[in-house]
């Protein structure tokens, strides 16, 4: 026991008359009917007991809780108000309480549990407070119900559960259905007779490949609300790669990630994604023409304020001159730029040895609408 403490304080004021009413060190005594009124009118069952586990008061809760009559309860072991598998155990932890009564819940972590008068049980919560009195230490108990508490939480377990299995249903579904819209457009690119035609559509196939893999990265992860950015634009421009075959080894690939995953969520996920597949099928594409070997690298980093900082950049041929640019009737660039917005990031182009594109943007719509 603390010895500052002065636990039971040492001259305090005795009550003759009340032998459990509290003692104070300091200050005027609370008297046996404000404490008995205090005690009976507690929102909770209050049980107070001696040292030897005897129940000396009880107030009105703890009768409508265990659903006995006062005058069964005092007098009586408090154990009684323990289902019976646990009353050894009860008796062995009240004595060691009494070695060192501190103020404190009881049995933090475990599933404690009440048992009434017919036997049944019931969760609670308790809350130990040692009272000094006349007739020594006593431990006044308060204890909480918490049937109704649990079933909410069962409730929400539930429910929670439910919309988990119905979330990975639908990114399921979702990741099958773009399967088959890049299978239909596969075969019309199979019929069609113009290669230029052939290379849109291929194009449109990458574009929704893009989308259907965040919705299987969602799916596999069992988290639907984020995903590892790193992991999605490895395998994204790993699957970009396999359709530019051609360029063998000719043209490197490399992803540089931080050491801690950087999480973005769905929303900014798919503009992110389909803006890196359009960068990196334009390194593919236009970057290394004639027999030019390079590398591309794509590189993640957390930006400041929880942003986060994209870039894809190749050593290829560069960017033909804006005055180039602004006539032709691309979409891939026009996309890039869409994106951007949409992310309410920024974009810098580098031209140099090859050309780099920059974006940073804020890794989730929570960020943005609170900076
Ligand atoms: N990494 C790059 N290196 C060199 N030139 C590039 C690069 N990226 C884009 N370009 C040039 O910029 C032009 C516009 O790119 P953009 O992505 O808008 O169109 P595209 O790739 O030709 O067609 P799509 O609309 O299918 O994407 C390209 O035609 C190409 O000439
Ligand atoms: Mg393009």
């Amino acid at each position: 026991m603390d010895a500052t403490n002065d636990f039971p304080p040492t001259g305090a004021p005795k009550n003759s008359s009340c032998p459990i009413a509290p003692m104070l060190a300091d200050g005027p005594q609370l008297g046996e009917d404000s404490f008995r009124r205090v005690v009976e009118w507690a929102p909770s069952a209050m049980v107070m007991i001696d040292l030897e586990g005897i129940m000396v008061l009880v107030n009105a809760q703890t009768e409508q809780m265990f659903d006995y009559r006062r005058d069964a309860l005092i007098g009586k072991p408090v154990e009684i108000l323990v289902p019976e598998r646990f009353r050894q155990h009860h008796q062995a932890f009240r004595t060691g309480y009494f070695n060192d009564p501190q103020p404190r819940p009881m049995g933090v972590g475990r599933d404690l549990a009440g048992c009434r008068a017919d036997g049944s049980e019931f969760p609670i919560e308790i809350g130990l407070n040692p009272i000094a009195t006349e007739a020594g230490v006593m431990v006044l108990a308060s204890i909480i119900d918490i049937t109704e508490r649990r079933r909410a939480q069962q409730r929400l377990e539930d429910a929670l559960r439910e919309k988990t299995v119905l979330l990975n249903e639908v990114h399921h579904r979702v990741k099958n259905n773009l399967q088959v819209i890049t299978s239909l457009l596969n075969l019309q690119a199979d019929f069609a007779a113009d290669p230029r035609l052939r290379a849109i559509l291929a194009e449109s196939c990458g574009r929704v490949k893009a989308m259907a893999l965040t919705h299987q990265l969602l799916y596999e992860r069992k988290d639907f609300s984020r995903l590892d950015l790193g992991d999605y634009l490895d395998r994204l421009v790993q699957s970009i790669r396999s359709s530019y075959r051609a360029a063998g080894n000719r043209i490197g690939l490399r992803l540089m990630v931080p050491e801690a995953e950087v999480q973005i969520d769905l929303e900014r996920a798919i503009p992110c994604g389909l803006l890196v597949n359009e960068l990196v099928t334009n390194s593919f594409k236009h970057a290394f023409t004639g027999e030019r070997q390079g590398e591309i690298v794509i590189q993640i980093e957390e930006g400041k304020e929880s942003s986060v900082c994209v870039s894809v950049a190749d050593n290829g041929v560069g960017l033909p001159p804006d005055s180039e640019l602004a006539q032709g009737s691309s979409l891939g660039l026009q996309l890039v730029q869409l994106f951007v917005e949409q992310l309410h990031g920024t974009l810098t182009i580098v031209r140099g040895e090859g050309v780099r594109f920059s974006m940073c943007f804020p890794k989730s719509m929570a960020e943005k609408e609170t900076s």
